[in-house]
């Protein structure tokens, strides 16, 4: 079992929810109905996607690439660039929401969306695997544990709860209580 790398899969889950429900809002166009609860997700894209999990990638699973596996150093720097465009998507949906500009916040949600939905994709079907080849198990655990007590230190201790929460609560709103809706990529 790699419990560092499912654990990251976990915070895909709940990336990918708040991504559909964003999506759903510019399909529909429904901005002016959901006006009120887009900053929160704005910030979710910044606080949980960019901060958070980015960072966790980028802090402890992406070092530990062996020097060796040339392929796999490559990838790892190609997904650390596609964060840096995800966070430059984050930052013009927040100024979009300031200035209430549809088109750049449609834009945006939409580069956002299809950008993540690849991203995460290329790590659970690619990278993770290949992470899980090349690492040695013994240092999952010490990983798993130093990554969750630097998070918890930053983010606290109910974090990641309370964003499964914040998710939960955002597609109640903005697409109905009990709606189960699969994305592109399936339950
Ligand atoms: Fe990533
Ligand atoms: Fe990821």
């Amino acid at each position: 079992m790699q419990i560092f790398t499912t654990l990251l899969s976990y915070d895909h889950g709940i990336l990918r929810q708040v991504l559909d429900v964003m999506s759903d809002i510019t399909e529909n166009d429904t901005w002016e109905q959901n006006r009120d609860a887009l900053p929160d997700a704005a910030d979710f894209l910044q606080r949980f996607m960019d901060q958070y999990h980015h960072g966790k990638e980028e802090r402890f699973l992406f070092p530990a690439a062996p020097a060796s596996e040339k392929r796999l150093k490559e990838q790892v720097d190609e997904l650390v660039t596609e964060h840096r465009q995800a966070k430059a998507y984050a930052d013009a949906i927040g100024k979009g929401l300031e200035d209430w500009d549809l088109d750049i916040l449609r834009d945006n949600v939409n580069g956002v969306v299809a950008h993540m939905r690849k991203h995460i994709l290329e790590e659970e079907n690619n990278v993770f695997p290949e992470f899980n080849r090349v690492l040695d198990p013994e240092k999952d655990m010490p990983m798993y544990e130093e990554s969750q007590k630097f998070m918890e230190e930053r983010f606290g201790a109910s974090f990641q709860a309370d964003m499964e929460e914040f998710a939960n609560r955002l597609q109640d709103r903005v697409m109905g209580k009990g709606v189960i809706k699969y994305g592109p990529m399936g339950p």
